[in-house]
């Protein structure tokens, strides 16, 4: 084998069957479909209702179950598991030792990333490093939320935006010239005040007094972060663009973080391209953190081909930020 890349060669995904739309989220804080749609794009999102199930490793265990059928994937042979996730169903064990032994992955090594929305772009430079290290063949990476359990449901900023979902990419090492071949990451830790959830940590531990402050949901200063989102995102993709010779023509899709519609459309139109090459879900899933990208891919798959140029891009707390260039593995089956 030449250079080592390491390319998604299967993709999946999983919603909650419960449909929380813009009406429901205007009976419960002062909003309407007409403002939500406006300012976000989003319609409707899906909630993890606890009769359905509990916790975001019940949404991987359903997304790596029909990863594994697609593909026909020997669990076994899988060596590691990174769960992208800021919402684990326990604060130890990990989410992907428990999903990993759910599968039957169980001589993979397994560890949780939180890098929040930039969750699966972080999740996969990692996972691409040990690839081309030569060490790891296949690596499941997983990345989603249940954003419903730290939303605030008394807060019209922020309760309109979230919802749940998980996804799940299967990364194998390959000699040919697909899969991984660039990423610019970045990070800037001076903006806790700007998008956080300050409760349950070690600096405030889950206790009466932050329960009665709902510290444990998330809080943002919306401008702010928008304004973060748009420029961080177009300026790291514009950089991949220009060092890969990316054009508009040839660059055939942009998989960017589902936040809010307008910063989508703001991202695109600074890369230079034309909002039918972008993939947009947010009006049926909302914002599911580390969720967003995996789901679109899954989504899209059915029109995705071998060699086609895709360009990932995300923003989160952290801040944290980045955009991956890769060529699709595989042609719609
Ligand atoms: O994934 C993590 C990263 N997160 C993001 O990327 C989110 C980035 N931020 C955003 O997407 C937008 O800032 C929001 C969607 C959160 C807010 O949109 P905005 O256009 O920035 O609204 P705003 O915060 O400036 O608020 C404008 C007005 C305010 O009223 P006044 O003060 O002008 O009277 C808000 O109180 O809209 C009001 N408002 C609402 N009205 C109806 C805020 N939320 C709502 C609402 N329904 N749900």
């Amino acid at each position: 084998m030449g250079k080592i890349h390491a390319v998604i060669t299967g993709i999946s995904g999983y919603v909650p069957k419960y449909v929380m739309t813009n009406e429901e989220i205007s009976q419960i804080v002062d909003t309407s479909d007409e403002w939500i749609m406006t300012r976000i794009g989003i319609k409707e999102r899906r909630i993890l209702k606890k009769e359905e199930g509990s916790g975001v490793g019940y949404m991987a265990a359903k997304a790596v179950e029909d990863l594994i059928r697609k593909t026909n994937l020997d669990p076994k042979e899988v060596e590691a598991v990174i769960f992208a996730t800021s919402t684990p169903d326990y604060i130890m064990p990990n989410a992907a030792a428990m999903a990993a032994h759910r599968a039957g992955m169980t001589n993979a090594f397994c560890f949780d990333l939180s890098a929040a929305c930039s969750g699966f772009i972080y999740a996969l430079e990692v996972a691409n490093a040990y690839i081309v290290s030569g060490k790891y063949k296949k690596i499941m990476v997983l990345a989603g939320d249940v954003l419903s359990v730290i939303t605030n449901y008394t807060d019209r900023n922020t309760c309109p935006i979230f919802g749940d979902g998980c996804g799940a990419a299967l990364l194998e090492a390959t000699g040919e010239e697909i899969g991984i071949m660039d990423s610019i990451m970045r990070t800037d830790g001076n903006s806790l005040q700007y998008l956080n959830m300050i409760g349950g940590g070690s600096v405030n531990p889950a206790s009466h007094e932050t329960v009665d402050k709902n510290q444990h949901t998330i809080w943002q200063d919306g401008k702010v972060v928008y304004k973060h989102a748009v420029s961080n995102m177009s300026d790291t993709c514009v950089e991949l663009m220009q060092r890969n010779n990316l054009t508009k023509e040839n660059l055939d899709w942009v998989v960017p973080h589902q936040a809010n519609r307008r910063i989508i459309d703001a991202v695109a139109s600074r890369m230079g391209v034309s909002s039918d090459k972008v993939m947009i879900n947010i009006e049926k899933y909302g914002n599911t953190s580390a969720g967003t990208i995996p789901l679109c891919l899954w989504d899209w798959e059915p029109l995705l081909y071998k060699g086609a140029n895709i360009i990932l891009t995300a923003f989160g707390a952290g801040f944290t930020w980045g955009a991956t260039y890769l060529k699709w593995g595989y042609d719609p089956k």
